[in-house]
């Protein structure tokens, strides 16, 4: 074991407090492993603290930020055209295979959203194996999740309205329309949308939705016999992410009671979802949904669903 830890696990012990999770964290023994066998497979020095460690997932043992790109030759071209730093993640061991071999993939083909411009996916840079376990480097995204922002950032300072309506912005626009373009008539699509998955990144005075559980576009390459079924179920977690950011702007004097009930019915008025569907099928473009978001939009602004500048704060 060694004097210095190389990697800072602060961060990560807290993670285990501050959310909801099944997972329980590494051992002091297998921290220390991990520590030595990458401080060896990116070339960072001895002695040095070269990550913090982060989140940790179904499939992932944890992602830990880097303080400055791994200085191993084999990882030179790395900080070509980057765009932001960078993440080591490494999978749980005997886990994350098929997501390995897709990250591979996505970031030789440079799709589904891999490209400089596609700011709303963490982007994939190398994949690789190292004793037994999967790693993946791709962009650290420096933000809590969602999931970590409802329970301890909104619930303490309530969301403003004008946050509220670019998250879910982000959220429909940046992130499912800008996937699902990827589909063909036969693929799978994204559906696995939940808070966990998404990273809420500061962009200036405002903030940035970047979806970070990206193995999930997988299904984007693949031929799917369930599309049907992934369609719906991403209807489905879409309107209860977006529900879930508009309960997060607290209460406020003058907001309507039945909020919820208001929700469902712009959404149902708006025909997002059924323009959604089409543009997956191919039978429908993608104007069609920026129209019915548009709609969306109009109406939760119409019904009041978002918390005005002027609401005091409770
Ligand atoms: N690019 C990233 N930047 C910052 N944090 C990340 C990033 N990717 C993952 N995380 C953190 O790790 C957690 C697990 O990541 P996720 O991709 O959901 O893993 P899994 O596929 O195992 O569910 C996230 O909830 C988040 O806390
Ligand atoms: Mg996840």
């Amino acid at each position: 074991m060694g004097v210095v830890s190389s990697i800072g696990w602060e961060g990560y012990d807290r993670l285990f407090h501050e959310i909801n999770t099944k997972h329980k964290p590494l051992e002091d023994a297998e921290r220390n492993l991990l520590e030595d066998r990458f401080q060896e497979l990116l070339g960072y020095s001895d002695g040095a603290r070269w990550g913090e460690a982060g989140g940790f997932g179904n499939e992932t043992e944890v992602v830990v930020a880097l303080s400055q790109p791994p200085p191993h030759p084999m990882f030179a071209n790395l900080v070509d055209g980057l765009r932001r730093s960078l993440a080591l993640r490494i999978f749980r061991k005997n886990k994350g295979a098929r997501t390995l071999v897709f990250q591979k993939q996505r970031m030789e083909l440079g799709r589904p959203v891999n490209g400089e411009d596609a700011l709303h996916f963490q982007r994939v840079l190398a994949a690789g194996e190292c004793h037994e376990r999967g790693y993946i480097l791709h962009e650290w995204i420096g933000g809590p999740t969602l999931e970590w922002c409802h329970r301890h950032r909104w619930s303490q300072t309530p969301l403003s309205g004008v946050e509220a309506q670019s998250l879910v912005r982000d959220l429909v626009q940046g992130v499912v329309v800008t996937a699902w373009r990827e589909a063909s008539t036969t693929s799978g699509v994204l559906w696995d949308l939940r808070d966990a998955n998404f990273v809420v990144e500061p962009a200036g005075d405002t903030h940035r939705l970047v979806l970070v559980d990206t193995g999930n576009l997988r299904h984007l390459l693949l031929e799917r016999d369930n599309r049907e079924g992934q369609i719906q179920a991403a209807l489905k977690r879409l309107k209860a992410v977006i529900l879930r950011i508009l309960g997060s702007q607290g209460a406020w004097e003058g907001q309507p009671r039945s909020w919820k009930r208001l929700f469902a019915e712009s959404w149902d008025s708006s025909l997002l979802a059924e323009g959604l569907i089409d543009f997956a099928n191919q039978v429908g473009d993608e104007q069609a949904v920026v129209d019915a978001f548009a709609r969306l939009q109009n109406a939760m602004e119409e019904q009041g669903l978002f918390r005005p500048d002027s609401a005091a704060l409770d």
